[in-house]
């Protein structure tokens, strides 16, 4: 049994954190939002999370793994959390969060404790604090070594797959090539992704993921534009009701994870002189969104009109 510590117990978090429970650890939730018991919904099955949860990082203490979820642009706000849990017995901190920057955005804020990037597959929803329904889907990819051994064992005996990748900059980049076409396109424009059967929107889709993959084998991705055709006819095939998941940050009128996606590939196009107009403009529009949505919270309001009943209620124009 190992003590495990899940930090940002939302809809990945929670996911996660079930199954940890499953394979016997102990656990510890950590938690922004406080609830009394963790419970996560699979088709018809039920389960119930018997996990302490922790409210203040001065109730942390020392544990074997530490698993970050919370939103990419959160990250520096669990840093206290990430102090109190790691000490020198600390195998590592597994950043289960979208982007390519896990590595950088989180070692500043966990000391010596190995960092490990993590490819979430899963599709999971935050019901309510602490009430998660899972869609499908149960798998991290994460680089393959000694640690990913360990994380194999870890899991044992749950539903999730610890799949080590020997390229795991590539799957990083497969993964950050959908979301960087798929987030910003349904977050502005406020539809599902059924707005990829549009001939309009393919030709934006097409620029950006044409984009993203000239980033990605700057940083020695192996993608190409069979990856890009790849993502963008699977967009227009699936059902047109899926969303994103910054479209329903967008609809909850909550900031969005815009820098982790499309800030990754402006910026890293700037490292390698590769041109990013497409995404540069989805960026400004994204961020000038995001940074309303910070200025409502400031002021103690939650959404913006009434965007986040309709989101809430499945009904996204
Ligand atoms: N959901 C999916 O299907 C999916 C699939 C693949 C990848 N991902 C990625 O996985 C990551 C997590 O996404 P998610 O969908 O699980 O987001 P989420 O449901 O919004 O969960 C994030 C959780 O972190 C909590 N949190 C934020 N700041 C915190 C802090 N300082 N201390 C403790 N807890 C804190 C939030 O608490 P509050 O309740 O107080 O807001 C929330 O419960 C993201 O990078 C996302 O892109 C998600």
């Amino acid at each position: 049994m190992a003590r495990v510590a899940v930090v940002g117990v939302g809809a990945i978090g929670g996911y996660f954190a079930a199954q940890l429970f499953r394979s016997g650890h102990d656990l510890s939730l950590c938690v922004r939002t406080p609830f009394d018991r963790l419970v996560v919904e699979s088709g018809e099955a039920e389960q119930r999370v018997e996990a302490p949860v922790l409210t203040r990082p001065e109730q942390a203490v020392e544990v074997d793994w530490v698993f970050l979820a919370t939103k990419a642009h959160q990250s520096a706000e669990a840093g206290d959390w990430l102090s109190a849990l790691c000490g020198p017995e600390t195998r590592g901190v597994v950043v289960m969060q979208n982007g390519v920057e896990q590595v950088e955005r989180v070692t500043p804020l966990v000391g010596t404790t190995a960092v490990i990037p993590a490819v979430v597959l899963c599709g999971a929803e935050a019901l309510a604090p602490g009430h998660i329904r899972h869609h499908g889907y149960s798998e991290l990819k994460v680089p393959a070594g000694a640690l990913s051994a360990e994380l194999e064992a870890l899991f044992e005996g749950s539903e999730a797959k610890i799949a080590p990748q020997a390229d795991f900059v590539t799957e990083l980049w497969r993964k950050l090539l959908q979301n960087a076409v798929a987030s910003p396109i349904t977050a502005l424009s406020g539809c599902r992704l059924g707005v990829f059967r549009r001939a309009d929107v393919q030709v934006q889709g097409a620029a950006l993921a044409e984009e993203c993959v000239a980033v990605a084998r700057a940083a020695g991705a192996s993608l190409g534009p069979q990856d890009a055709g790849a993502v963008l006819e699977g967009l227009a095939a699936v059902a047109p009701e899926m969303g994103s998941s910054m479209l329903y940050d967008r609809m909850a009128g909550r900031p969005l994870e815009h820098d982790a996606i499309t800030g990754a590939v402006v910026r890293f196009g700037e490292r390698f002189e590769i041109a990013t107009p497409v995404s540069r403009s989805m960026l400004a529009l994204l961020a000038a969104n995001s940074a309303a949505a910070e200025r409502r919270a400031a002021r103690g309001e939650r959404t913006e009109g009434d965007a986040g009943e309709k989101a809430r209620a499945g009904r996204v124009a």
